[in-house]
């Protein structure tokens, strides 16, 4: 019953972004995300790369999506060479009916949002366990990335915002994870956030954080994997 609720899950994810990668056009310089849900976009562009001859230029965001992008034989750019990306694609780790997200959960957030600011259009593929009314529903934690230097100043800090901040630790490794820009991550537990923007702007004006997994009015449209069928939301 579980590997069969799993699969469709995976299958839902790849529809979402089949619909995402329809928006692509020649020539446009492509964001690309991190995580799962992004991986089955990034390899249905690299399909249409090599069927459809699609001239397309790749900026990802982790190492994770360059390692991808490199596998499907898409060509990469950099920022300082096109600092304005046609569209971004990526997943989010929880989304609001009004498109505000949490994203982080696989420590990419800084170049993502990097990314996503320096995007004209920007696309969520999701799955539908995805979807809340409010960010922090479910005890979703909000992961911010920290200069290793201020962790402790920024843990006080955020405990004072009335957070309950963890330091990610490692998979396969021991101590804190070290993201790709060499910092921390804390994962911050501040149960439900009525207004994510205000405290977005309260963290990120904490010295040592270097980025919050909030992302507010960033995003033009989702797509929302159910078993059945991809919903659109759009603002
Ligand atoms: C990466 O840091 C996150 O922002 C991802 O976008 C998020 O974790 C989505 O991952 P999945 O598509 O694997 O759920």
């Amino acid at each position: 019953m579980k590997a069969n609720t799993d699969l469709l899950i995976q299958e839902a994810k790849k529809n979402a972004a089949l619909q995402a990668i329809k928006h692509v056009k020649d020539n446009f310089i492509v964001g690309l995300g991190s995580g799962t849900t992004v991986a089955f976009a990034i390899e249905a562009l690299g399909k249409r790369v090599k069927e459809e001859k699609l001239r397309v230029m790749g900026i990802p965001s982790s190492y994770q999506a360059f390692q991808l992008a490199i596998q499907q034989g898409i060509q990469i750019t950099t920022l300082d060479e096109h600092p304005i990306i046609d569209i971004t694609i990526d997943g989010a780790d929880q989304i609001t009916p009004k498109l505000d997200l949490i994203k982080g959960m696989g420590a990419a957030l800084v170049r993502e949002k990097i990314v996503a600011t320096a995007s004209k259009y920007n696309i969520i593929i999701v799955d539908k366990s995805k979807r809340v009314n409010v960010l922090g529903e479910n005890n979703q934690a909000v992961p911010i990335e920290v200069l290793p230097f201020a962790l402790s100043l920024v843990k006080n800090k955020i405990a004072d915002l009335g957070g309950n901040p963890v330091v990610r630790e490692g998979k396969g490794k021991l101590g804190p994870i070290i993201t790709d820009n060499g910092n921390m991550i804390i994962d911050a537990n501040f149960g439900l956030i009525q207004n994510p923007q205000d405290l977005a702007i309260k963290v990120k004006n904490i010295p040592g954080v270097v980025e919050t997994g909030f992302f507010v009015d960033l995003t033009n449209i989702a797509y929302i994997a159910t078993e059945n069928r991809v919903e659109q939301l759009q603002k």
